[in-house]
């Protein structure tokens, strides 16, 4: 048989490739030149909840209840509670595994960093590239959520604001391929009516554009002002949030509660892949575990309890919601599917609680914004230190101490991402994104207690490694269940931007990060050699 040849080509790239990184070593780069540390255990848990209440339980959630308008997903009915448990158990157990990650290596980075120190470089890149679905086009999902809850909002001012204000031409708040859809739904040919520029259609989501402008300049100014400026827009949501609850719960029919699950079980997990979405922002929290005061003792708090308060809350929102409007039987109304909560106060006149929900769901928006928008930025700030993007991008604002180029970077390519992208497909991209990441933490954490199993851990996932791997399970499971089931364009269009962006990462990987990280060795090689030379030539003299 013919012997492999570990000193070929081939096998030291795939050496490297697979090199782990010692965690010491991060966490001694993050000591030296850091970030500053500002946020202690308050401020976690308003971050964690800013980062989950928003478009997922203010628009997501009634498709997830009614199933999709077209028809080509089902809604999980009244179920929905379940599909909400479903759901928050298959966070649960991620949410573990990124307490005990981010206790025992506290810095920026999250699962990319996770990674790192457990698959090895190659796996890293592309775990790092796969983070970038979740935040940086959730946060475009996001973006565009907030356009058609603003729109939304000033209809109820058409008394008083000018037309094209509250009806503004659809190429001016949709991207082009929403645009053109909009327009041939009303039967308008779209190249009578979209501008163009040297032939080129122009379509911007102007108020997603400006929302992205201004939480870009909220996050140079610094991330303590962030986490201020979230607390504020939770306390509004959450205020919101429980007068649905108070004042809906006296207009639920029990009748709405029955059938409970109209669609069966496969409604029910189609339910909990789409509000899955409603959860998605508690690991982000990892990422800004260099920011904090003391990680060990606070990060397991800030998760753990985001995600509580979270799936209480949307217990609640869902027990109310569904015995209010019904959700299966008859036809939806399309209120349920773009703004459900606010829909069901004005169907039983209580407009002035309609309204107070709307603001509230703009300000839920707004927070969840502002921190995907800043763990993109940590994300990308751990992979720059890991040479894997340019240089630039580690440079830290003089005075507000932020990493100011890189924000603006991932908000510029916010904005791109919104003139190609619509909130179903950048929020399926992004829960492909998720479930894949929680995934590859729940292997790296089954991987580090093997290989590294004395390192300190201040919090340990219980019952390891059933825990981890029903993480596994539960993640895996839904994301091919919903390859499966979901039909139409959009469900289509995801999948395949999915396995599109991970050949693209591993292109790029070869053409790019592979090659900067061996300069990058060479240059550590030399500095070394300079060094022992030195201090050859300092001990003759002496
Ligand atoms: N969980 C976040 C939201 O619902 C992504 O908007």
């Amino acid at each position: 048989m013919a012997k492999i040849n570990f000193t070929s080509p081939l096998s030291q790239v795939l050496k490297k490739m697979i090199t782990r990184k010692n965690p010491d070593d991060a966490l001694a780069k993050a000591e030296s030149g850091g970030l500053e540390k500002t946020l202690g255990v308050w401020d976690l848990i308003i971050l964690g909840v800013g980062a989950i209440i928003g478009s997922g339980i203010f628009a997501v959630v009634g498709i997830a209840a009614a199933g999709s308008p077209d028809g080509t997903s089902p809604g999980a009915g009244p179920a929905l509670i379940i599909s909400m448990v479903v759901a928050a158990i298959a966070c649960v157990f991620s949410a573990l595994c990124y307490s005990e990650f981010a206790t025992m290596i506290p810095v920026a980075g999250g699962a990319y960093t996770y990674t790192f120190a457990t698959l090895g470089e190659f796996a890293a890149w592309i775990v790092g590239w796969i983070l970038m679905l979740e935040y940086a086009i959730g946060f475009i999902a996001v973006a565009c959520a907030w356009t058609n809850h603003f729109l939304q909002f000033i209809k109820g001012f058409s008394n008083i604001l000018p037309a094209w204000f509250v009806n503004p031409p659809l190429w001016l708040v949709n991207d082009f391929r929403s645009a053109v859809k909009a327009y041939s739904a009303q039967g308008i040919d779209y190249h009578s009516v979209i501008p163009s520029i040297a032939g080129i259609p122009i379509c911007v989501n102007l108020p997603a554009i400006i929302m992205i402008g201004i939480t870009t300049l909220i996050l140079v100014k610094g991330t303590k002002d962030s986490a201020k400026m979230a607390g504020l827009m939770v306390a509004v949501k959450l205020g919101v949030i429980a007068l649905f609850v108070l004042a809906g719960m006296f207009y639920v029919k029990p009748e709405n509660w029955t059938p409970f699950a109209p669609n069966s079980l496969e409604g029910v997990f189609m339910g909990a892949f789409i509000i899955f979405f409603a959860y998605i922002g508690f690991d982000a929290l990892a990422t800004a575990a260099e920011e904090c005061k003391n990680p060990q003792k606070d990060l397991p708090i800030g998760i753990l309890g985001s995600l509580i308060v979270t799936t209480v809350v949307y217990v609640l929102v869902a027990l109310v919601l569904t015995g209010m409007q019904p959700t299966s039987g008859v036809a939806i109304p399309e209120g349920i599917f773009k703004a459900p909560m606010a829909y069901a106060m004005s169907a039983v006149h209580q407009n002035w609680v309609a309204g107070l929900i709307s603001i509230g769901s703009l300000a839920g928006l707004t927070s969840v914004l502002i921190v995907m928008h800043m763990a993109s930025t940590r994300v990308l700030f751990a992979m720059s230190r890991d040479n894997f993007l340019p240089k630039v991008f580690q440079k830290i604002h003089p005075k507000f101490n932020t990493p100011h180029i890189l924000t603006i970077t991932v908000g510029i390519v916010g904005i791109l991402g919104t003139l190609i992208l619509d909130l179903n497909v950048a929020a399926s991209l992004c829960n492909f994104g998720t479930f894949t990441s929680f995934i590859i933490v729940c292997v790296a954490i089954l991987i580090l207690r093997k290989v590294d199993p004395d390192r300190p851990r201040p919090f340990k996932v219980p019952f390891c490694p059933f825990l981890p791997i029903l993480g596994i399970l539960c993640c895996g499971g839904l994301m091919i269940f919903s390859m499966v089931i979901a039909k139409g364009d959009s469900a289509i269009l995801s999948t395949e931007m999915f396995i599109v962006w991970v050949i693209m990462g591993a292109l790029i990987y070869g053409t790019y990060g592979y090659q900067s990280n061996r300069k990058a060795e060479i240059l550590v090689e030399n500095n070394e050699k300079i060094a022992g030379k030195n201090e050859q030539i300092e001990a003759g003299i002496k």
